[in-house]
């Protein structure tokens, strides 16, 4: 039987809508009554601000865990900010008004002990990656530590350009079979199929979803979608879990997974790595 681990890490291109799936992840895993712990490292625009109500206290940041001079796992509980209305789901990541520059650099080791901890405190963990990790050691060590990576782009050329400047960082750091492809906030009318040729193919695809839209927008992003629209959406959804995480028994999953891995010819002025 397939060995699941319970760390997935989202990496990819910019507004690829890795920050709305984690939420997305992490909400469906906690509606199974699983503890799960959304880390979004994100030092640049801290997270806890708009995924959660403008009111929710949050009493230790992301950046004083990770430049704590000693760090313990009741440190981490203690600076999980609980998800309201959920008892399942907890975030952690950066405060209000803060920046790179708020605390001393990360170092890698540091990294690697918070991920290891992290591990073993809740069922699931999902890590949201900064998609300028060049920056950002811990997404960097997210990407190599988790169980699985979810690397997420876009149809459209900026995501295809951001992915040529950093195939080898997303594609290149761990051995095979770690890495799944994703499309994400993919509209129709796209070229979704060339696009997933040039990121060496994609099993999952997230539509554009004006729902989830709207909930970004309103620190609404825990809320179930109740949208017709939103389904297609929630099935890869439960799809990406059970491939990731064996999670929900939904066979379906998996074998629909290998039906999308299309490599396709892609009519985008980039035919190959040596042109670009
Ligand atoms: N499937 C989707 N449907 C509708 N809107 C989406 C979808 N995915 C993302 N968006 C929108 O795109 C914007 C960027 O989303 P998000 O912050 O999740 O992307 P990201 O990949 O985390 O970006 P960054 O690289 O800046 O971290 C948000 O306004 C969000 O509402
Ligand atoms: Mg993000």
């Amino acid at each position: 039987m397939e060995q699941h681990g319970n760390m997935l890490a989202i990496a990819g291109s910019p507004g690829s809508g890795k920050t709305a799936l984690a939420v997305k992840l992490a909400a469906e895993i906690a509606g199974k009554r699983k503890n799960v712990i959304l880390v979004c490292s994100d030092p640049f625009v801290p997270s806890v601000p708009f995924l959660l109500p403008m009111d929710t206290e949050q009493e230790v940041s992301l950046g004083a865990l990770l430049t704590a001079p000693v760090l313990t796992q009741e440190k981490i509980l203690r600076a999980c900010v609980p998800v309201p209305d959920n008892e399942y789901a907890s975030l952690l990541g950066y405060k209000l008004g803060e920046n790179l520059m708020s605390y001393p650099k990360v170092t890698r080791e540091r990294a690697v002990e918070f991920l290891i901890c992290l591990r073993h405190l809740a069922d699931y963990v999902i890590l949201d990656c900064t998609s300028v990790f060049e920056a950002d050691v811990f997404s960097i060590l997210a990407m190599e530590m988790a169980d699985r990576v979810l690397r997420m782009g876009t149809s459209n050329l900026r995501g295809i350009s951001y992915y040529r400047s950093h195939a080898d960082m997303l594609e290149g750091r761990a051995g095979t079979g770690k890495y799944l492809g994703a499309i994400g906030n993919y509209r129709t009318g796209q070229e979704w199929e060339a696009a997933v040729g040039q990121y060496g193919g994609a099993a999952f695809i997230f539509p554009y979803v004006a729902e989830l839209e709207k909930q970004y927008d309103e620190a609404r992003l825990w809320d179930a979608m109740t949208s017709k629209e939103a389904v297609p959406f929630q099935a890869e959804v439960k799809k990406l879990l059970a491939e990731a995480f064996g999670l929900c028994g939904e066979k379906q999953g998996a074998k629909n997974a290998e039906k999308k891995k299309l490599v396709v010819r892609s009519p985008f002025v980039w035919k190959s790595k040596g042109e670009f």
